[in-house]
């Protein structure tokens, strides 16, 4: 079977989407430009980016039962990503977010719940065939048991000459402890600009070059850091640099980092340079910042 799909493990959730041009003051009564609902979570809106360049791609991950979960399954199946690994909890609450979306300076402000839904867990992950994947991004959620999961693929790896072998790219987004074990286990490791200043670092050169010890020999750290582009360190010591693509006009910065991850992956998992990687990444997240949602991206690969 030829290895090919991407797979990304983490969260579906819906994001409850309002359009403003000016952001609400506390305790008024306004109305907002526009309002929508869509697919979102990190894995979920990496997986959405992921079709677009036109890789073949796969997310597990957990999903309630209901109308809300039907949108979801729908919005994944037009997107072309496949569900199979998805497991359903029908007593479960389905996650959602509320993000006010604000044009005037493309801020997105997002109040996530959870109530219940639970993550997916080792065990899950074991019953996967893992030979139809050639890559797997975990979205650092549950960590003690995500490190189990890449125990399993690096077992699968050590029966295979390298060339066949997994990728495993983890991101670190969010500042929770837990999370930051997962820095020795990915060959590419996501750090966000959040992590990155709450280790002390005020800049991406400043947070590769002292987050690099955490990592393992050989892997890669990547840092994104909004308007101000990104960077990444390899094991040659050499740090690289992207500035940012913006749009023309700023309007929807949901999901640029997700966007970003996805298109650092793709180039990466198509035998791209880390430079390569990383520029592609900035372009497409720069251009997704311009328009709402992820289908301009279509027509920017067009254009490109
Ligand atoms: P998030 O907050 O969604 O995780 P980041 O702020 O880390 O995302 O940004 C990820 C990438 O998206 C950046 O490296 C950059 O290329 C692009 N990006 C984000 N915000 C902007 C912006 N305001 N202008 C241009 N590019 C941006
Ligand atoms: C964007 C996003 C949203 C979701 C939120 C969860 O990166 O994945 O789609 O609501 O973050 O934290």
């Amino acid at each position: 079977m030829e290895k090919q799909k991407i797979l990304c493990v983490g969260l579906v959730c819906l994001d409850i989407i309002s359009v403003v041009d000016k952001y609400p003051e506390e305790d008024t009564d306004s109305r907002c430009l526009l309002q929508r609902w869509q697919r979102g979570g990190n894995a979920s809106n990496s997986c959405t980016v992921l079709s677009l360049l036109g890789a073949p791609c796969a997310f597990m991950g957990s999903l309630a039962a209901g109308p809300i979960s039907d949108f979801i399954l729908e919005d994944f199946q037009k997107y072309h990503v496949d569900v199979s690994l998805v497991s359903e909890h029908a007593q479960c609450n389905p996650p959602a977010s509320m993000v006010i979306s604000n044009i005037s300076t493309g801020s997105r402000t997002i109040l996530h719940m959870n109530r219940n839904l639970p993550d997916v867990t080792a065990a899950d992950f074991s019953k996967v065939d893992l030979h139809q994947f050639k890559w797997i991004h975990l979205e650092g959620r549950n960590a003690d048991e995500q490190m189990k999961m890449i125990q399993q693929v690096v077992t699968h790896n050590s029966t295979l000459p390298p060339e066949q072998r997994i990728s495993i790219s983890v991101e670190i987004e969010k500042t929770r402890e837990p999370l930051y074990q997962l820095f020795p286990h990915g060959d590419v490791v996501f750090v966000s600009k959040d992590v990155a200043r709450h280790f002390g670092f005020q800049t991406v050169e400043a947070a590769l070059k002292g987050l690099y010890s955490r990592v393992k020999k050989g892997a890669v750290l990547v840092c994104a850091w909004a308007e101000k582009g990104a960077g990444a360190l390899g094991p040659d010591g050499v740090v690289l640099h992207s500035d940012a693509f913006p749009p023309e006009t700023l309007v929807d910065t949901l999901g640029a980092g997700d966007t970003f991850n996805a298109s650092v992956i793709y180039k990466l998992s198509n035998g791209g340079s880390l430079q390569d990687a990383l520029t592609f990444g900035c372009r497409v997240a720069g251009a997704k910042c311009g328009f709402h949602g992820y289908d301009g991206i279509s027509e920017m690969l067009r254009n490109m």
